[in-house]
C-alpha cells in the first residue's frame, strides 16, 4: 500500500504567518506562539506541536510527534504580521480583545507592540457593525488587490521570510452567494474592474494571496475562496487553500457527538443549539446578514453526519436550530448550551444537554496555527488547490465541485494522518488489523 513518498522541499528559513484581522484569534495565536517560544505556556490544543502519528502496526511501537515525522517550520521561524482596519499594534489590540490575562501579553509585550497591522481592503456594507480608519483607498478592486500584492512582496523582503501563509482571521461578512461573477476567472477580474458589490473584500485579500503564490486558509464562513473563480486560479498558479470557518465550541462538540449517535443508530429529534458571546466577533454576529453566513456553516454539519436519505426512521426529520446572542458581559469566554433530544429502542425519548462554557479564541488559535503550518507543508509538496485533508479543521469543509464534505472528525482525522503517511510513503492505516491474528 506504500508509495515512494513525495519530494517536499524542506522548511528551511523563515515563514511569515499574515493574519488578515489582528482581533482575538490573531493576537491570542501571536501571543500564545511568543509564551511558548519563551517555555512559557506548552502548545495545547495544537496538533502540529503535540500531536502523533502511528506508523506500521501496533506492535511496532513506532509513534513519532507529528513535527518530527514531517518537515513543519519550526515556531522560532516564524514572523507574523497582519492587516486590520483599526491601527491598533498587536499589544493594545489583545488587550482590548481581553482574551489573555495582562501578566501573560507583558511578558511578550515588545514583540506583540512590533507588529503594526498594515491598512485593510475594508467595505462597510460587508461588516455594518464595524467602523475602523486603517483602511485602503482605491480606484478598483483590481487596484486594491495590487495594493494587497505589493504588501505581501515588501513584507516578505522586509522579514527576510522564505515563504508566506495567509490566514484570514478578520470579522465574518455578510452571507453572500455564489452568482455569474463567481464562475470563472476573467468574470472576476472583470467584476473586479467593475467594482461589483458582490467581490467581497475577504475575496480581494484570496486573489492577492493566489497571485503572489501564497497558500490562503479561511478561518471565517464567508464565501471567500470557495468559489469557482478562485479554485480555478489557485490550480493555474499551483498554490494550496482551504477553508472554511474554524471549528471550535459547539460545532467541535457537534462532530465529536453526532458520530457517536449515528455508530449506535439512535434517533434523532431535534438539536436546538444556543450561544451567549460577547467579544466583537459576537457584535459582529449581532447583525443578521452577518449571522447568516455562521448560521449556514453551522447548520450544514448535522445534515452531513446523519445522513437522513440514508436513515430516514432514525433522521429524517430532525429540527436543528441554531442561535447566537452577543451578550457583551461575557466576553470573550462564550458559553453554549445544546439540547439534543434523541430516541432509542422502541423509539422510547431520551435527551442529552451540554452547557461547554468555552473560550472562543482559546480554541480558534491552536487551529490557526497548525493551519499555517500544514498549508506551507502542502505548498512545499505541491499540493495545489483545495486541501480537503484540512477539514479537521473547519465547520464547512472545502471540497472539490460535487463533492459532499465529511464533517466527522474522527474521520477528518484519520484523512490528515493518513495524507501526512502517504506524504512520507508509509502504509497507510485502516485499522483492519487482521495481520495480529494470522
Ligand atoms: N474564535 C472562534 O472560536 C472562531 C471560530 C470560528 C470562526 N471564527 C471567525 O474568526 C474570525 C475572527 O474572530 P475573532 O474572534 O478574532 O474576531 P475579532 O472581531 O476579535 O477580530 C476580527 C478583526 O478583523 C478585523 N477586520 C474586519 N474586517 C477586516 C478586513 N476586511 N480586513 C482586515 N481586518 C478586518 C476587525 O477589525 C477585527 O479586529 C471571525 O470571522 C470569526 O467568526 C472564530
Amino acid at each position: 500500500m506504500a508509495n515512494k513518498g513525495v519530494d517536499i522541499a524542506p522548511a528551511e528559513g523563515k515563514l511569515g504567518i499574515l493574519l488578515v484581522g489582528l482581533g482575538a484569534v490573531s493576537t491570542t495565536l501571536v501571543a500564545g506562539v511568543e509564551a511558548i517560544k519563551r517555555g512559557i505556556s506548552q502548545p495545547i490544543g495544537s496538533l502540529t506541536q503535540m500531536g502523533t502519528i502511528r506508523l506500521g502496526k501496533r506492535t511496532d511501537n513506532n509513534v513519532p510527534k507529528i513535527k518530527d515525522f514531517v518537515p513543519l517550520a519550526n515556531l522560532d521561524d516564524i514572523v507574523f504580521g497582519a492587516w486590520d482596519i483599526f491601527s491598533d499594534n498587536a499589544y493594545d489590540a489583545a488587550m482590548n480583545a481581553g482574551v489573555l490575562e495582562k501578566d501573560l501579553l507583558n511578558q511578550v509585550s515588545e514583540q506583540l507592540a512590533s507588529l503594526k497591522p498594515m491598512a485593510a481592503v475594508f467595505e462597510q456594507n460587508y461588516v455594518k457593525r464595524l467602523h475602523g480608519e486603517n483602511v485602503k483607498e482605491g480606484k478598483n478592486k483590481m487596484e486594491l488587490a495590487e495594493q494587497l500584492i505589493e504588501d505581501i512582496a515588501k513584507f516578505k523582503t522586509d522579514n527576510g521570510c522564505d515563504r508566506l501563509v495567509i490566514v484570514w482571521a478578520a470579522s465574518t461578512e455578510i452571507y453572500v452567494e455564489e452568482s455569474e461573477v463567481h464562475t470563472s476567472i476573467e468574470a472576476f477580474e472583470k467584476a473586479m474592474y467593475d467594482n461589483d458589490s458582490r467581490i467581497a473584500p475577504s475575496m480581494i485579500y484570496a486573489y492577492a494571496a493566489i497571485k503572489s503564490g501564497v497558500p490562503f486558509a479561511n478561518g471565517a464562513p464567508n464565501l471567500t475562496v470557495d468559489i469557482p473563480a478562485l479554485t480555478q486560479l489557485a490550480d493555474q498558479h499551483k498554490v494550496a487553500i482551504c477553508g472554511k470557518d474554524f471549528k471550535t465550541g459547539q460545532t467541535l462538540m457537534k462532530t465529536i457527538l453526532a458520530p457517536g449517535l449515528k455508530s449506535r443508530m439512535l434517533g434523532l429529534d431535534g438539536w436546538y443549539s444556543t450561544n451567549i458571546l460577547g467579544n466583537r466577533d459576537g457584535e459582529v454576529l449581532d447583525d443578521p446578514e452577518n449571522f447568516k453566513s455562521k448560521e449556514v456553516s453551522k447548520l450544514s454539519v448535522l445534515e452531513h453526519i446523519f445522513q437522513p436519505e440514508v436513515y430516514p426512521d432514525l433522521y429524517g426529520q430532525f429540527s436543528h436550530v441554531v442561535r447566537i446572542n452577543y451578550y457583551p458581559p461575557r466576553g470573550d469566554n462564550k458559553e453554549g448550551w445544546d439540547n439534543i433530544d434523541i430516541f432509542g429502542w422502541l423509539g422510547y425519548k431520551m435527551q442529552i444537554k451540554i452547557d461547554f462554557l468555552c473560550r472562543d479564541s482559546i480554541l480558534a488559535a491552536p487551529l490557526a496555527l497548525d493551519l499555517a503550518l500544514f498549508m506551507d507543508l502542502a505548498q512545499r509538496a505541491n499540493m495545489k488547490g483545495v486541501q480537503e485533508w484540512l477539514s479537521f479543521y473547519f465547520k464547512a469543509p472545502q471540497t472539490a465541485p460535487g463533492l459532499y464534505p465529511e464533517h466527522d472528525i474522527f474521520i477528518q482525522l484519520m484523512k490528515l494522518k493518513n495524507t501526512l503517511r502517504h506524504l512520507k510513503g508509509e502504509d497507510l492505516i485502516t485499522h483492519l488489523g487482521l495481520e495480529y491474528y494470522d
